[in-house]
């Protein structure tokens, strides 16, 4: 069990709103920041956080919590690997304590020795000339080779593992990080005489390598094999140093290859990544979907690249981002084209990105029947039908066919009518709330009517086991309360019912009392109601007319 004072001290030192929107593109939304659920899908954002409450609640899903929940949720890790991630995060310093921790050291040990292959080869890259060379002749500047952390993995077939042993790394471990490949003379290095690019996690930790042959020996790069921390189907180049400003524009460029990257950041084109050499897959989106909804695919201009930029359109409409394909002319990638014409001109281009419509017009593989159909079949991947719609306005004018023939033959295609609006809004803020539930909701928005609110209220009373233990558990805390206190000891359902109190809008803070009153009435009249019935049943008429009298007399003063 941990102490309240170092739960205490890991919140203050995180704040929620800055950790949850590494990972969830948040908006203002008055006093709190509101975006797209992590933990369900939907597409009208449902999920708050409360700066000042350090609290998040979705309104869709229900989920919530603090900071560690999130942590939790969505790490898919327990309770201790929360903490310690979260501690380590604001650099609060843990009591050690061998329980339980084996998976969370595993992770930690990879990631040091990655992280120590990584200094190994940025040293290394110091002291070959030859290496600099080649970085100098491609126009990567020390400000790139710093901030990719770029390095050089020496001839040799042992360097790096005779370092990483001389730290104190297993041969097993350093296999497990994908460093060293085990041959039949024993153990060896996986890269050998290689520009180094680190592939970071969002955070930007290493967790794996890309290397590049400097000469055009075969293969040209290879990556890190996956591992414990690193999957190639998520992980994007450049994410860790792209992230804000994808954030801060709220669009992407997807580009294809290491250089890419780093010559764009360089160029000041800081809202670029690269998948590592695969194709786009929905790991890479789901990562993005946090950051942005719109991306820009910059892809060659020949045919690989125009097949290449079909099939990542597809995936992305289907995946409700807004894409749009910029074709490089002659053969040019970001990279080459960047140093040739300057960042002017890829501006430039970046403006006259083709929509998927355009894209698809522009190189054409068909009559234009099939194009429209080619066009049909992309849009019916599209959930979100308001942007399908667009689409479908902008198809119509580009082929030169009336829209409701486009719409007749879309919802042949798509098998269902697409001026249908998308499903029933969720009736929550109409949902007819019980008094129990009024007032646990009063007593979080106004902690300090708790005092009044707990001492008249018979626990006996309350209905609703949630409320019931949450309201004895409140009892408990005595004067110094708020949501944070609650959440740390809050089960899993009660947790829920805080943060949906806490972050509801609703009860009006001039007509609290009178709500309060209100409600601690009807529960005396129900009670009032229930003895009635019982002394009426049961024949009892000089009860049952007390309890009538008494009632009425209820009934006035609430008038
Ligand atoms: P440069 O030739 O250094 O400019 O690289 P590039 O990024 O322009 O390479 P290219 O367009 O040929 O490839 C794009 C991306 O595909 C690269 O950045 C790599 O991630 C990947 N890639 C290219 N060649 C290979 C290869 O031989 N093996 C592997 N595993 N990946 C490769
Ligand atoms: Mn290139």
């Amino acid at each position: 069990m941990k102490s309240g004072r170092l739960l205490e001290d890991i919140k203050t030192k995180n704040d929620i709103v800055d950790f949850i929107s590494s990972y969830v593109q948040l908006k203002k939304s008055g006093q709190n920041w509101k975006g797209n659920c992590p933990f369900h899908s939907e597409k009208t954002p449902s999920f708050m956080v409360s700066p000042s409450k350090q609290i998040f609640h979705c309104f869709g899903c229900g989920a919530g919590g603090d900071i560690i929940t999130f942590v939790m949720k969505h790490e898919n890790i327990s309770f201790q690997e929360a903490i310690t991630l979260l501690a380590k995060r604001a650099g609060v310093p843990l009591p050690s304590e061998g329980t339980d921790k084996r998976a969370s050291q595993k992770y930690e040990k990879l990631r040091d020795v990655l992280s120590e292959a990584g200094r190994y080869y940025v040293t290394k890259l110091k002291d070959s000339a030859r290496a600099a060379a080649y970085l100098r002749d491609r126009g990567i500047d020390a400000g790139s080779i710093d901030t990719f952390g770029i390095g050089f993995a020496p001839a040799g077939w042992d360097n790096l593992l005779r370092h990483l042993r001389g730290k104190g790394c297993s041969d097993a471990l350093i296999k497990e990080a994908g460093l060293a490949v085990q041959g039949n003379k024993g153990f060896y290095d996986m890269f050998r005489h290689r520009i180094i690019f680190p592939i970071t996690g969002m955070s930007g930790g290493i967790i794996a390598f890309g290397g590049r042959a400097l000469d055009g020996s075969a293969p040209k790069y290879i990556n890190s094999p996956e591992t414990t921390v690193f999957k190639k189907s998520d992980s994007l180049f450049g994410l860790s140093a792209a992230k804000d400003e994808i954030r801060k524009q709220g669009r992407v460029i997807i580009a294809e290859g290491y250089m890419d990257v780093i010559i764009c950041h360089q160029y000041g084109f800081k809202q670029v990544v690269a998948p590592l050499g695969t194709a786009l897959t929905p790991g890479h989106i789901q990562k993005l979907r946090a950051l942005s909804s719109k991306a820009v695919l910059v892809f060659d201009g020949d045919a690989a690249g125009r097949s290449a930029a079909r099939r990542a359109l597809a995936l992305m409409c289907h995946n409700n981002y807004m894409a749009k394909v910029l074709l490089l002319p002659d053969g040019e990638d970001p990279d080459s084209y960047l140093r040739k014409y300057g960042a002017e001109s890829f501006d430039n281009q970046l403006r006259y990105a083709k929509s998927v419509v355009d894209f698809l017009f522009s190189v054409p593989a068909g009559d234009n029947i099939e194009i429209v159909r080619e066009a049909l079949t992309l849009i019916s991947g599209v959930k979100d039908l308001l942007f399908a719609g667009e689409m479908l306005r902008e198809l119509a004018e580009r082929a030169g066919i009336s829209e409701s023939t486009i719409r007749e033959e879309f919802k042949r295609v798509k098998g269902l009518n697409v001026t249908a609006v998308p499903g029933p809004r969720r009736a929550f803020s109409c949902e007819k709330k019980s008094e129990e539930h009024l007032l646990l909701s009063a007593l979080i928005s106004f902690p300090e009517k708790s005092d009044y609110i707990l001492s008249r209220l018979d626990m006996d009373d309350i209905e609703d086991k949630v409320i019931a233990s949450l309201l004895r558990k409140i009892a408990t805390l005595g004067e110094m309360w708020g949501a944070t206190q609650i959440l740390d000891i809050a089960d899993d359902e009660e947790r829920k019912m805080v943060t949906r109190y806490s972050l509801e809008p609703g009860l009006d803070p001039e007509q609290i009392d009178k709500s309060i009153e209100g409600c601690f009435r009807r529960i005396e009249q129900r009670k009032l109601s229930e003895r009635l019935r019982l002394a009426q049943t049961s024949g009892d008429a000089v009860l049952a007319n007390s309890l009538l009298l008494e009632k009425r007399s209820l009934e006035e003063r609430g008038l």
